[in-house]
């Protein structure tokens, strides 16, 4: 299990999502006009789900997948559309009610189940795919990858996730950032390098049966995220 920094990381995170920016993230994911910065956000991230979408087989029919920090739900529902058993956790109150109020009725056989928890806790069971869109780049690298050796024991299938590559103008991103007032900021963004990431996944002896397959870079705008899937070797 992650240790200390992973457990004040989350408070923050929490705090920030679950109130300080939840009118600003129900806002980005729904289709209301937002400002041309966010609107490049919005679009980064329409393409990032959509290649994680890509990334999983077009068929979930029977398969049990978790969407680990759902925020408002909507790579959730696309996956119970596909017929997954979909179990989607944030741990921000706010959001899964939104969740809840946005994920249509009909999702054919597929479902989902939008709890406020901890993506780690061991009672959500086991999966066959685990789904950790933009929900573990405020960690340090080494929460990380403690983070994804806790959901690859409890996963038969695949672990596809996304962090912040660290690159020199998500450094000058970051380092304006910096200037905002301490209330109004999210918690620090993370970024790692691909080199010391895969040097990180390697060291860690849970891992040891995983292998990366495939990477994928969005860069839109404003937005920056790179996409790792990774399988069982
Ligand atoms: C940037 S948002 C992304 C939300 C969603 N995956 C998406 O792409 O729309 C990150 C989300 O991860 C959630 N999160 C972060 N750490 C978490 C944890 N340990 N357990 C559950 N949710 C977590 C946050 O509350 C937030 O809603």
């Amino acid at each position: 299990m992650p240790g200390a920094s992973y457990q004040e990381r989350r408070g923050q995170i929490e705090t920030y999502f679950d109130r300080t920016a939840a009118d600003a993230w129900s806002k980005l994911t729904s289709d209301v006009k937002v400002s041309r910065i966010r609107a490049t956000v919005r679009a980064g991230r329409d393409e990032m789900r959509q290649t994680l979408l890509d990334w999983l087989p077009a068929d979930l029919a029977g398969k049990r997948l978790l969407d680990a920090g759902c925020g408002t739900g909507a790579l959730a529902v696309e996956a119970a559309r596909r017929g997954a058993e979909v179990v989607a956790i944030d741990v921000a109150p706010t959001l899964i009610e939104i969740a809840r109020e946005r994920a249509p009725r009909d999702l054919g056989s597929g479902s989902v189940s939008f709890q406020a928890g901890d993506m780690l806790d061991p009672a959500h069971g086991h999966f066959d795919h685990v789904v950790a869109m933009d929900s573990l780049i405020h960690y340090r690298p080494q929460d990380v990858v403690k983070v994804l050796a806790g959901l690859a024991e409890r996963t038969s299938g695949s672990v596809l996730f996304t962090y912040a590559p660290k690159t020199l103008l998500l450094a000058i991103m970051h380092a304006a950032g910096r200037f905002f007032p301490r209330g109004d900021r999210a918690p620090a963004i993370e970024p790692v390098s691909q080199g010391t990431l895969r040097g990180l996944l390697d060291a860690e002896t849970s891992l040891r049966g995983w292998r990366p397959e495939r990477t994928r870079r969005v860069s839109v705008g404003f937005y920056t995220s790179q996409a790792l899937q990774l399988v069982r070797a």
